[in-house]
């Protein structure tokens, strides 16, 4: 776990809250396992992600979803495909425990090559107005049944340590 929280303290470079966010999720108790990705070079631990339970909010009834984050790659190792392979197989194992969605916030420009779309497009609500609308996203699985939209409902870790979307910056 040393490893893992200095890796996310290096990547993120955010004085150690994310690092703290991988804590507060594995201790979470949640409805479903919260599962770990790691991706080592020469027996180093140079990449990791998680995939910590949700829960959507549908018409039907609440479904358990999956949440991905943090993923960080350590910065000398970046550019190498390893959030590529990380973000590749925590779907593939998300699938597999027939999960049918896993939302995460980031980059569309970087996650919209790797299996995730634009959530609202498919009637997703986000948990946080603060969340631009193209970051938040979801990949589909093959469990997914269309009637499954509604509201994404973090646990408590991301509103505990302030992780969801984007605050206003102080005026200088
Ligand atoms: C984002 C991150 C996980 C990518 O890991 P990686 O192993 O370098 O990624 P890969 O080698 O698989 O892919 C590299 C691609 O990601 C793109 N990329 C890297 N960081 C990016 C970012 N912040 N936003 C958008 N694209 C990004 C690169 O431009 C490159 O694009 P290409 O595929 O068109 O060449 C890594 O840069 C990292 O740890 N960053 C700091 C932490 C972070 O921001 N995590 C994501 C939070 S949502």
């Amino acid at each position: 776990m040393v490893h893992i929280r200095a890796l996310h303290a290096l990547a993120f470079d955010d004085g150690g809250t994310v690092s703290q966010l991988v804590d507060a999720l594995r201790a979470a108790r949640a409805p479903i396992e919260p599962m770990s990705f790691v991706g080592a070079l020469g027996g180093r631990i140079v990449g990791h992600t998680m995939l910590t339970a949700g829960r959507l909010d549908a018409p039907r009834r609440i479904v358990d979803v999956y949440v991905l984050s943090p993923l960080g790659v350590l910065p000398s190792f970046q550019q190498q495909g390893i959030g590529t392979k990380l973000v590749s197989h925590a779907l593939a194992a998300a699938a597999q425990k027939r999960i049918p969605l896993v939302f995460l916030e980031g980059s569309p420009r970087y996650y919209g090559r790797r299996g995730f779309e634009k959530a609202t497009q498919f009637d997703f609500r986000a948990p946080s107005l603060r969340i631009p609308e193209p970051a938040f996203q979801v990949a589909r699985l093959s469990s997914y049944e269309s009637w499954m939209t509604g509201t994404l409902v973090y646990s408590d870790p991301f509103w505990a340590l302030d992780c969801v979307g984007l605050r206003d910056r102080a005026p200088q």
